[in-house]
């Protein structure tokens, strides 16, 4: 089974790491993370196009290899930064492209799981969690986030940058690890099922 991590930050900084930190409870399933910033997105062109051409999109740029990848996931973790208390404009960019794949439901079951770290304590994490959890369940997703230690939505971190590290608080880093942990358990469920 296969294990999808995305990095919707403009950079790879602490959600990427976060990111890492999460897939190290899926040792034994293939995982794979991806940073949009290495990717061209264009914003969705409500042209339609997808709607009446089977989940087509008709922009080419790297949209196209993003959404091959969540097809062939079995699970996709979601980070984001927070952005003035929201998730960064190329992930919602994404988000929004993403409609392609629910002319089919294409999403659909596959395990989400959501990360968001700010600058800040109470910086907007929450926030920023519920706006991937609205992506996922829209999708018909199967929304996981809770584990042992706490993580009532998700990872929620804190990160502070200095010169080129970045040092995150332990509750992040164990919310993190949570969320791996869960995606494990729930995959093994379901792989336990099949
Ligand atoms: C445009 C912008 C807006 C931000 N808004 C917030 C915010 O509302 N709350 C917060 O806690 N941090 C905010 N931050 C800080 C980032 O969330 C924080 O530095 C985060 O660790 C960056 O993640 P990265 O290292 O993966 O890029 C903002 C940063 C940027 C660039």
């Amino acid at each position: 089974m296969k294990v999808l991590a995305i990095n919707g930050s403009h950079r790879k900084g602490s959600t990427l790491l976060l990111l890492q930190e999460a897939l190290k409870e899926l040792e034994g399933f293939e995982t794979e993370v991806i940073s949009l910033c290495d990717y061209v997105l264009e914003y969705c062109k409500v042209c339609n196009a997808c709607k009446r051409n089977g989940g087509v999109c008709v922009v080419k740029d790297g949209y196209e290899e993003i959404a091959a990848k969540m097809k062939e996931a079995d699970a996709i973790i979601i980070g984001s930064p927070v952005y003035f208390g929201s998730i960064t404009g190329m992930l919602k960019t994404l988000f929004d492209r993403s409609r392609t794949l629910r002319v089919n439901w294409e999403l659909k079951d596959k395990v989400c799981a959501a990360i968001a770290v700010g600058a800040t304590k109470h910086g907007g994490q929450e926030h920023t969690l519920q706006a991937i959890h609205a992506w996922a369940l829209i999708h018909g997703m199967i929304l996981v986030a809770d584990s042992d230690p706490t993580a009532h939505f998700g990872c929620a971190a804190v990160a502070k940058q200095v010169d080129d590290r970045f040092e995150i608080d332990e509750w992040g880093l164990k919310t993190a690890r949570s969320v791996g942990k869960r995606v494990r358990e729930v995959l093994n469920l379901i792989k336990g099922r099949a």
